[in-house]
């Protein structure tokens, strides 16, 4: 396909080293992510899937995936992949915080009768990071998961906040669920919802997927 968006998809959880062995995680399993690349596959789209510490594989052979554990390691790929895609799709669950330092990189803490204080210091916006530094040809699109309460208004906020084109809300009570409920917000203010009824968030990728390119599309031809 000639003229095909290159896609660029981030998914799964950052993993924050505290040590050799630990580290501060979060329960991401990167799964919208990975339908999201395989979404993009059966589309003959380019694409490159920067994947988190998941035990889930991609699917698509076809992909240049290439794995990443903490949020450092994302930034250094998104610094990377950024300036190559068309669209990039952040749906890495990225740690908003971070040991301050590494206590001890090669080796484990061991157990003594004290506390423990580990300080955390918060990461850097890596979305935001990437939109500042995007062509006016480049389509971004993050995350909100949210409590259905503050959904919607937390989405429109993100959205601003990160200069991004469409931020997906979904409610946080369908994060363990088959099924999903979301609203794109985009940038002009306009929405496009999966409906009334929750749909199996296998449905849910190519839904998104194809809502992104038809809007990628309309820019193209503005
Ligand atoms: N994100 C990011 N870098 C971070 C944190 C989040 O790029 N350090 C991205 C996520 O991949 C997602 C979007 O920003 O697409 C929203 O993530 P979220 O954690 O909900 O937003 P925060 O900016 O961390 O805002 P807050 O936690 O204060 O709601």
């Amino acid at each position: 396909m000639t003229n095909a968006p290159r896609i660029l998809i981030t998914a799964g959880p950052t993993h924050e080293p505290i040590d050799a062995v630990r580290f501060i995680g979060n329960r991401s399993s990167g799964r919208l992510g990975l339908e999201l690349a395989r979404a993009a596959h059966d589309r003959r789209l380019p694409l490159t899937l920067l994947l988190g510490p998941t035990h889930l594989e991609p699917s698509s052979s076809h992909a240049t995936v290439i794995r990443f554990r903490s949020t450092a390691d994302l930034q250094a790929l998104l610094d990377d992949h950024f300036p190559h895609c068309d669209i990039l799709i952040m749906a890495a669950a990225v740690a908003d915080y971070r040991p301050t330092t590494i206590a001890s990189p090669h080796q484990k803490l061991t157990r003594e009768n004290r506390k423990l204080t580990i300080e955390l210091e918060s990461t850097p916006d890596l979305l935001a990071g990437c939109a500042s530094k995007r062509s006016p040809a480049q389509t971004l699109v993050g995350f909100a998961l949210e409590p259905r309460e503050r959904l919607h208004d937390s989405a429109r906020s993100k959205l601003k906040r990160k200069a991004v084109d469409a931020i997906v809300a979904n409610p946080l009570d369908t994060m363990e669920s088959p099924s999903i409920e979301a609203t794109i917000h985009w940038a002009d203010g306009a929405t496009d919802t999966t409906g009334e009824a929750p749909i199996p968030k296998s449905d849910f990728a190519p839904w998104l997927l194809d809502h992104i390119l038809e809007h990628h599309a309309a820019r193209a031809t503005r």
